[in-house]
């Protein structure tokens, strides 16, 4: 089934944002401050990489990540609208921000997303600019964005058969999806990533396939230990661990471990000879809190500072009650200084209140 996806090599470094982008939205900030402490919290973690969440709202309904009764989504005037996005990028990267990250719910339902990422790309300072998506709009957009600076496509896929993915996701849209994963892949330039949601009973049976996948493609195959989030039925004995994964990986397959950047969320690997590289990313049984370079601004524009931390504050709130750069930056600083050395663990979060994964963007 995987050799049906012809995979071609591609450059698996993800260069700098092109120069040559002009400024979408032409609003131009210019810091006179250089605060490196900004972004750095109390245990010396400098935070390089934003995440910025565009939509809440998503064209699947994947179980693991919203709750089957739906959600009440934010009215649209209270997301944040492109200018605010793009003053908030620029705050962030002049604060040492060199890696920004959209996500969602789907960030391709956004109409304007060509213009925010042409506005995003033309930051001076920012060196990689990707978005996570499911796949299904991307076939549409991907020579715009790429055109407009997006270097990396981390494209979600929990299974390659068609029954599953409905569902898992209560939708149809397999042979979409793969088209994406083909088509990132036939781009030069982009790095590609497919992140493949694991749990017992439902796609454990599947890694060796997806790890297939990566024979002859330059594609990252990650697997993800499934997190508890408000409303997505977690549940301990459905989650298959690292050393499960690994161990169902290896009946199959050799693996070797490859270096990781200390900030990097993925454990990776390689099957001696495959041109692609597998990862863990073992965010329940083996965290990676310590190297920790993220931040997050959902759609709503509430700057969460942990994946799993309940502590918002709406920097949209701010802006639109007229805050200066600098009363932005003291709000911002403070919550980055709250943050804690690390989540409270995989029991304690199941029970603890957070948003829907849907509402944060991963
Ligand atoms: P790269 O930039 O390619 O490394 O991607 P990424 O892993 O940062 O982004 P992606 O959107 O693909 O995220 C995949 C998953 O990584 C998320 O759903 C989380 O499971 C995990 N992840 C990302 N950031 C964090 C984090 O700060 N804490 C934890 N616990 N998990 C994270
Ligand atoms: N557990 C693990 N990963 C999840 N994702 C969404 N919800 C969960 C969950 N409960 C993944 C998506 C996407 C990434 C941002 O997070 O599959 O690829
Ligand atoms: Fe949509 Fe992604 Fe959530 Fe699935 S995981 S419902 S694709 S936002």
């Amino acid at each position: 089934m995987i050799h049906e996806l012809t995979l071609l090599p591609q450059t698996r470094r993800a260069p700098a944002v092109a120069k040559e982008v002009p400024h979408g939205f032409g609003l131009r900030y210019d810091s006179a401050h250089s605060h490196a402490h900004v972004l750095s919290d109390g245990f010396g973690r400098q935070h390089t990489y934003l995440r910025i969440a565009l939509v809440e709202r998503c064209n699947l309904r994947c179980r693991y990540c919203m709750p089957e009764e739906g959600l009440d989504w934010t009215p649209q005037d209270r997301l944040l609208t492109a200018p605010e996005i793009i003053r908030l990028a620029r705050l962030f990267v002049n604060q040492g921000v060199t890696k920004i990250r959209l996500t969602g719910g789907e960030p391709l339902l956004r109409a304007d997303i060509v213009e925010i990422a042409q506005a995003l790309g033309g930051i001076s300072g920012l060196r990689t600019l990707a978005i996570t998506t499911n796949g299904l709009l991307l076939g549409k957009k991907l020579d715009r964005l790429r055109a407009a600076g997006v270097r990396g496509y981390n494209i979600s896929l929990d299974t390659l058969r068609a029954d599953r993915f409905e569902e898992v996701t209560r939708r149809r849209g397999l042979p979409l999806v793969l088209g994406a994963i083909r088509q990132a892949l036939r781009t030069p330039g982009v790095v590609t990533k497919v992140n493949c949601v694991v749990m017992r009973g439902f796609n454990e049976d599947e890694l060796a396939e997806f790890v297939a996948m990566t024979r002859d493609a330059s594609v990252e195959v990650r697997f993800l230990e499934f997190m508890p989030f408000d409303g997505n039925r977690w549940d301990a004995r459905r989650m298959v661990s690292y050393q499960q994964m690994l161990a169902l990986v290896r009946r199959f397959y050799p693996l070797e471990r490859l270096l990781d950047q200390p900030d990097a969320v993925s454990k990776t690997y390689r099957v001696p000879g495959f041109r692609g590289t597998v990862g863990f990313i073992t965010s329940m049984t083996d965290n990676f809190c310590e190297g920790c370079n993220r931040l997050r601004i959902t759609a709503d524009g509430n700057l969460k500072v942990c994946l799993f931390g309940s502590a918002e504050v709406s920097l949209r709130d701010l802006m639109r009650g007229g805050a200066a750069d600098e009363t932005l930056l003291q709000v911002i600083s403070r919550a980055v200084g709250r943050k804690r050395a690390r989540h409270a663990g995989m029991h304690n979060l199941a029970t603890m209140a957070n948003r829907p994964m849907i509402m944060i963007g991963g």
